[in-house]
């Protein structure tokens, strides 16, 4: 089975990154030097993924549109300079995907932002990626869930052990292993107490869905936060056709909030040769007070 969409909802208020997302779309805001919906559409592109469908609020469309269209202006300009490498990196981005925003105009959850891809996305399984979550992995964690997907038949979402102090603001499940990056979901509960917690295991904003998720998500009354969670949704189909978690390996980062998108640039410089030596040096130094 072939997973050609992904569906990247971006529409929150991103309160935990205020004032910048008074003006700057959270999901816009540099790791290092690209914003964390370029690292999600590589991660997509890399594992067969053709169509990106961003779920955006009022004001967001032209921004995001915007960083992956053509700019002649632009290319013109760095063409004249004779700066080649910017110019092919520029073709780059507005070639990696088919490029589609729908407006969510009342922000009602997670849950709700995807129905809103119902059209686009049509009768085929789709992926989601929330891209707050940046993770640097040897092969695409979507293309590994892809692979779950394709042999069970069932909804797959990427899990990550989090901290007891991590636990009430996510969604928690309880599983039953299979193999060591494989296990099969028998409970799932967003935004639990921790006394209530079914486990540590969180899901992280990777996800493998099929269609009939569309239905379940019309017929799902509001839970945590007074929202319409996808976590919810998605737990009725854990009889049928079934949920499935996938153990992510790598690096995971949550840049959603501004420590984690520092550690997050700091990572991606770390990983980048012209820059690495000088930002350890720099941080070597600065730690020491
Ligand atoms: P979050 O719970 O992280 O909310 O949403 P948020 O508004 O982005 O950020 P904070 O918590 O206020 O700082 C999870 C994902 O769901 C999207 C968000 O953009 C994020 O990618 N979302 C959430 C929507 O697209 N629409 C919604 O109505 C709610």
């Amino acid at each position: 089975m072939t997973i050609r969409k992904a569906v990247m909802p971006v529409a929150g208020f991103g309160t935990r990154f205020l004032p910048v997302t008074r003006a700057v779309p959270k999901n816009l805001l540099p790791v290092f030097d690209r914003p964390s919906v370029h690292l999600c559409v590589e991660e997509a592109v890399a594992a067969g993924i053709e169509d990106i469908i961003f779920i955006v609020s009022e004001g967001q469309e032209e921004p995001i549109a915007r960083y992956f269209r053509p700019q002649p202006a632009l290319e013109e300009a760095l063409a004249s300079r004779n700066n080649s490498a910017a110019l092919e990196q520029m073709r780059e981005i507005s070639g990696m995907a088919n490029v589609v925003c729908v407006t969510q105009t009342e922000q009602r959850g997670l849950g709700h932002a995807v129905l809103m891809a119902r059209e686009m996305v049509g009768d085929e399984s789709f992926a989601v990626f929330l891209p707050d979550d940046v993770i640097w992995a040897d092969s695409p964690t979507i293309g590994e869930m892809i692979e779950v997907h394709r042999k069970t038949g069932g909804n797959v979402v990427g899990l990550e052990e989090v901290s007891d102090e991590d636990v009430p603001s996510k969604g928690i499940v309880a599983i039953e292993r299979m193999s060591d990056t494989t296990s099969r979901i028998v409970g799932m509960v967003e935004k639990p107490a921790l006394e209530d917690a079914p486990s540590n295991l969180a899901i992280v904003g990777r996800y493998v869905l099929g269609t009939e998720i569309f239905d379940t998500i019309e017929n799902t009354p509001a839970g945590a936060l007074d929202e319409i969670q996808l976590t919810d949704a998605i737990a009725r189909h854990i009889e049928s056709p079934g949920v499935y978690g996938y153990h992510f390996g790598g690096e995971h980062q949550d840049v959603g909030n501004p420590l984690g998108a520092l550690k997050a640039s700091v990572k991606a410089a770390l990983d980048r040769e012209e820059v690495a030596e000088e930002l350890k040096s720099w941080l070597s130094c600065i730690v020491r007070y």
